[in-house]
């Protein structure tokens, strides 16, 4: 069905495993265009009754080379509880992320990661750094942003980071042993 969202290519595509290359700033209207698209997908993914409508896949997050281009942009969205216990959707869109350092601490997901752009399920731990920082320019805050990472966050801006250099969630997996212990993690559930 036709519809106004961007269409997920899957790993067997060539742009999955190209290196992106950095945005200039200010961002173009096309670029812009790149940017909007991955954040709507991401957005209305979440809400139960679009996703149902126009067959949308629930994501965390999205690359801009998931959509065929290999340019430096991001898109992350975590839920948000207030003290009220009201959730709130917070969306990162990060234009040339560059994780400028990481702790020495692993952490990984106790039912491992997933990805729109990977059909077929690959079981096993992927590490991640346990603490990020990352450097960027914040497409919605419209300026340079040094964001802190860490738990489940930092694990999905590290997936979608890794898309950008052409490296996908299972590389990161044992292959001899893919629930091996890895040392002094934190197990996130
Ligand atoms: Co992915």
């Amino acid at each position: 069905m036709e519809n106004k969202y961007v269409t997920i290519l899957p790993d067997t595509d060539k742009h999955l495993r190209e290196k992106c290359v950095d945005v200039r700033l200010p961002l173009s209207k096309k670029d812009k265009e790149v940017m909007e698209g991955l954040i709507q997908y991401v957005v209305d993914s979440r809400d139960k009754d679009l996703a149902e409508q126009y067959g949308l896949q629930a994501a965390s997050g999205l690359a801009a080379p998931q959509i065929g281009v290999n340019r430096n942009m991001i898109v992350v969205v975590m839920d948000e509880e207030d003290e009220e216990g009201n959730v709130e959707q917070v969306v990162t869109a990060l234009v040339n992320p560059k994780i400028v350092s990481y702790s020495e601490q692993y952490s990984y997901l106790s039912s491992g990661e997933g990805c729109l752009s990977v059909p077929e399920t690959h079981e096993g731990y992927v590490p991640r750094h346990a603490r990020i920082t990352v450097e960027a320019y914040d497409y919605l805050a419209k300026k340079k942003v040094k964001i802190r990472a860490k738990g489940y966050y930092a694990i999905v801006l590290q997936h979608e980071i890794d898309h950008l250099s052409g490296i996908l969630y299972y590389d990161h997996i044992n292959k001899n042993n893919p629930y091996a212990e890895i040392s002094g993690a934190i197990v996130i559930d």
